[in-house]
């Protein structure tokens, strides 16, 4: 397992681009097989939880491969496996979205119960409700979810119906996009209301409505999907990945740094930009002519002030920014209160930034982080994507040497990740933990040798 070594102190500055969004690419390649034509999407991100989908996808007879552009093309043949297994869904929870557009296309679809992961439970219930409102026969075998559509006149086929998909934490981004898939080719019209609001549902409704789907009101509460007979295949380009950059700005604020990001989706992140210049980050706009692409300029300097933040479904502040605003408070001038309200048990990156000096006072959903003149490098373990993605960041402004372990969870999310904070002067570098090993092994053999 690799770990990250990082010499903190040094601000970071420069100029970089954002990646796709892995979100939204996830749910857009599981959009392949709703169509027996080619899909193509460029911007792909090369991200771990990209591969174990084609992968996924592959397993349900479905090519997913890079071409020379390396924009990723996809075809799903007809009468292939529509079995996503345990093996897989278990490593990436996301896996789970394959589940609409299998029983759109075939008619059922037999997906492994998604885990619990490191921020908490994952459960599908509304992924279900919304299913089985569109007629199909939910049940659960040996840990899988089975779904069956309605037999109407010898064709398997979901009927157009109306959806509440709100739950206790309000809507589900992914059980919005297995829904609004599912529903593209249903008979009749479906009316979702209480949908996820995310900037990734409203990329995928733009590529199912470029497959001939008819998607209005994406981006809002109520969604309405008029179902067609089939879709088409379509080239598409995803939109840019609003957490890695709110990642990147974070970095460049906890360095005091001066970071332009260009292919930024501002128009995404104005709950998070809100917060920073609360913090007192000074966020300009140098070029806007697409908010959702825009160049945006992030300068810090002095103090940092602190704020109070909840996490909200969006447009409220993002839970995958929790962890990346916390590191960044935790040098605040004072004290803040961050609350988690989508995923509670969303902290553990909590001790482990305490192990660098962070005083940090957690309370059920709620952690009063008070501020502190100075971080202390430390070797500290990455849990989930973007608990490691904070600790990363405490890293860069600690005074010595961190020690990032299990950087595999970063690889998930992240591309190259020492690499682009490298590009902006960050002492960051990627051990590989076999090699180091074997590299110390004769010496602990002669330690050993001696002390005998
Ligand atoms: C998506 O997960 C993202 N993943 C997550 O990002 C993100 O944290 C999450 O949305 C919330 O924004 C992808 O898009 C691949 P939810 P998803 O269903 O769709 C509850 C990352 O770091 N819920 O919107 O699985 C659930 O427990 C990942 O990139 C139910 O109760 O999240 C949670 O409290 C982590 N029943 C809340 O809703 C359900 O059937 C939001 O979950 C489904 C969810």
């Amino acid at each position: 397992m690799d770990t990250f070594v990082i010499e903190g102190g040094r601000r970071l500055s420069g100029t970089l681009a954002v990646n796709g969004s892995k979100n939204a690419a996830l749910p857009l390649m599981a959009a392949a097989l709703l169509t027996r034509e080619r899909l193509v999407l460029r911007g792909v991100p090369l991200l771990a939880d990209i591969r174990n989908m084609q992968k996924l996808l592959q397993v349900l007879g479905c090519r997913a491969e890079r071409d020379g552009d390396g924009d990723l093309a996809m075809q799903s043949a007809d009468g292939a496996s529509v079995y996503a297994p345990y093996d897989i869904v278990r490593t990436m929870r996301a896996g789970i979205c394959v589940l609409g557009p299998l029983l759109a296309r075939f008619g059922e679809a037999r997906v492994s119960m998604p885990g619990g992961c490191a921020i908490g439970d994952r459960p599908v219930d509304l992924h279900l409700r919304g299913l089985a409102a569109l007629g199909a026969d939910v049940s659960l075998e040996g840990g899988d979810i089975l779904v069956r559509a309605p037999r109407t006149r010898g064709v398997h086929r979901l009927r157009g119906a109306r959806v509440f998909l709100g739950g206790p934490m309000g809507s589900t981004v992914l059980g919005t996009a297995n829904v609004m898939s599912a529903a593209a080719l249903a008979r009749g019209e479906t009316l979702i209301e209480c949908a996820a609001c995310e900037p990734e549902i409203v990329d995928l409704a733009n590529l199912l409505n470029a497959m001939g789907a008819r998607v209005t009101g994406a981006g809002s509460p109520r969604v309405l999907i008029e179902g067609v007979s089939e879709l088409a295949g379509a080239t598409h380009r995803v939109i840019p990945d609003r957490i890695e950059a709110g990642t990147l700005a974070a970095a460049a604020a906890i360095t005091g740094g001066d970071l332009v990001l260009e292919n930024c989706p501002l128009d995404a992140l104005m709950a998070f930009t809100d917060r920073l210049h609360a913090m007192g980050v000074r966020v300009t706009t140098l070029e806007g002519a697409d908010p959702m692409r825009a160049t945006a300029r992030f300068t810090a300097g002095g103090a940092l002030r602190p704020i109070e933040v909840t996490t909200q479904p969006h447009p409220g502040f993002p839970t995958d920014l929790q962890a990346q605003l916390m590191a960044l408070l935790t040098l605040a001038d004072g004290n803040s209160v961050i609350t988690e309200k989508i995923f509670p048990e969303r902290f553990l990156h909590v001790a482990e930034l305490s192990r660098m000096g962070a005083h940090l006072f957690r309370v059920g959903p709620t952690v009063i982080v008070s501020g502190v003149r100075r971080l202390v490098g430390a070797p500290v373990m990455a849990s989930d994507l973007r608990a490691s993605a904070g600790l990363v960041l405490a890293g860069l402004a600690a005074e010595g040497t961190t020690t990032v372990n299990r950087v595999y969870h970063i690889d998930r999310g992240y591309e190259a990740l020492e690499d682009r904070l490298g590009s902006l002067g960050a002492s960051i570098r990627r051990v590989d933990d076999r090699v180091e090993e074997a590299a110390l092994l004769p010496v602990v053999v002669a330690a050993g040798r001696a002390v005998a």
